[in-house]
């Protein structure tokens, strides 16, 4: 008999990160998005101090007014076990022993945590314990696109052209101002951008045409970051690509032009602002610039998601300098750093069909890894436990011997 059974689907969001905010946003239009009559939605908060909860009224954008969530009727406490036994959630993880029918199995999981502790890869080996599917990036490729200093050096490496730039630690910077300003004039000339490494949505960064903003760049991105980015600043425009696929199969949007606040945007464009919304007057798309342009940023993009492991989707931004067709990979925001469903539909993907294929591509990297053999039995306990171990020291010696 045919299943019928809905496949549910984790949506979690908010988290210990200063984007916050922007993923609940984010969430909103994700959850909008699944048609609920197959998939049930489980709509998992986390706070910004890093209390899980679950609970329709998360659903609804108006109980977030205000930060009296937590105050609404039907919150409930929640944890995503790394136990596989549980493959989901625990409820009310704090009322003590809790019995099998208080926790709640879910079939795949949908991160839309924005930021640390979302986009970096934690979230994602919290999945790879649990053993459930996930939406997104993997756990090494998250990590590794949430640092913009490994992420130019890995693509600097695969020959995608990439702003030139250094590295400044806190540690450093409080050390010797005068010495690291020095350094940074010796190489780049005003303006230079200054970035914290592993921020989002331009907190923390600062543009600096002058030694007193740079030392204020500096002061401010280190107060965010441990290590921060420092460099060139390209008189250009931005374009953004999106990329969605997993292994060979890779597919690209058409290219936008931002001009302004992009995600937040795209939000209010479809919930707040009516109609169908998506051709605002606050992004150019297609993009303005050639097709023989075009066709480069998104070969570049396809080169990158592979370059970096890619693998649900992500939106890769530009920086371009339309008139000599000289472009660099700014970064690569992974999911859900920018779902960037717009750009999809006009590439004739509705929303709805672009996270169900997702939550598709997410079954198939599962599955895919499955193929990998994790469970290598050898006689080593036996043999150690055959020979007696006295103490840990001579029982190593005697399983090597
Ligand atoms: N080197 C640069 N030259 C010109 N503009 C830049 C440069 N780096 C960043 N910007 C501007 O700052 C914004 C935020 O920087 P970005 O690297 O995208 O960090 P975030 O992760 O915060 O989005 C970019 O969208 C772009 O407008
Ligand atoms: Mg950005």
């Amino acid at each position: 008999m045919a299943q019928n059974r809905k496949l549910s689907v984790g949506i979690i969001f908010g988290g210990r990160s200063v984007e916050h905010d922007v993923s609940i946003v984010t969430a909103q239009q994700v959850m909008n998005a699944f048609d609920q009559d197959r998939y049930e939605i489980v709509p998992i908060y986390i706070t910004r101090d890093g209390k899980w909860y679950t609970g329709d009224v998360l659903r609804n954008i108006d109980s977030f007014k205000n930060d009296a969530i937590l105050s609404q009727d039907g919150i409930e406490s929640v944890v995503l076990s790394p136990d596989v036994r549980h493959h989901g959630l625990i409820m009310n993880p704090l009322a003590g022993r809790f019995s099998k029918s208080e926790v709640k199995r879910l079939d795949v999981m949908f991160p839309v945590i924005h930021g640390t502790h979302g986009e970096d890869g934690t979230l994602q080996g919290l999945f790879e314990l649990a053993d459930i599917p996930y939406v997104g990036f993997a756990t090494m490729g998250s990590a590794l696109t949430n640092d913009k200093i490994i992420t130019k050096q890995i693509l600097r490496q695969n020959s995608i052209p990439v702003v030139d730039g250094i590295t400044v630690t806190r540690d450093a910077w409080r050390a010797n101002r005068d010495d690291i300003v020095s350094q940074i004039k010796a190489q780049f000339a005003y303006p230079v951008f200054v970035k914290p490494a592993t921020l989002g949505s331009s907190i923390g960064v600062g543009r600096a045409d002058s030694d007193e903003l740079l030392e204020a760049s500096l002061d401010v991105a280190t107060n965010f970051d441990r290590r921060v980015i420092v460099e060139t600043a390209i008189q250009g425009i931005e374009i953004n690509c999106s990329v969605m696929g997993y292994g060979d199969d890779i597919s690209v949007s058409v290219l936008e032009q931002p001009l302004s606040w992009a995600d937040f945007l795209a939000f209010e464009d479809k919930y707040l602002r009516g109609g169908d919304g998506m051709k605002s007057a606050d992004r150019i798309i297609p993009a303005p610039i050639s097709d023989e342009l075009t066709a480069t940023i998104q070969q570049a993009s396809r080169d990158a998601f592979r370059a970096v492991d890619g693998r649900g989707i992500c939106r890769i931004d530009f920086l371009v300098e339309p008139e000599t067709g000289t472009y660099y990979l700014n970064e690569i925001n992974t999911m859900p750093g920018s779902l960037a469903l717009y750009l999809w539909q006009e590439t004739n993907l509705t929303p709805s069909q672009v996270v169900e294929k997702l939550v598709k591509l997410a079954q198939d990297a599962y599955a895919d890894k499955r193929r990998n053999v994790y469970d290598y039995k050898t006689n080593l306990v036996d043999v150690a436990a055959g020979r007696g171990l006295k103490g840990a020291k001579s029982g190593a010696k005697a399983v090597r011997s």
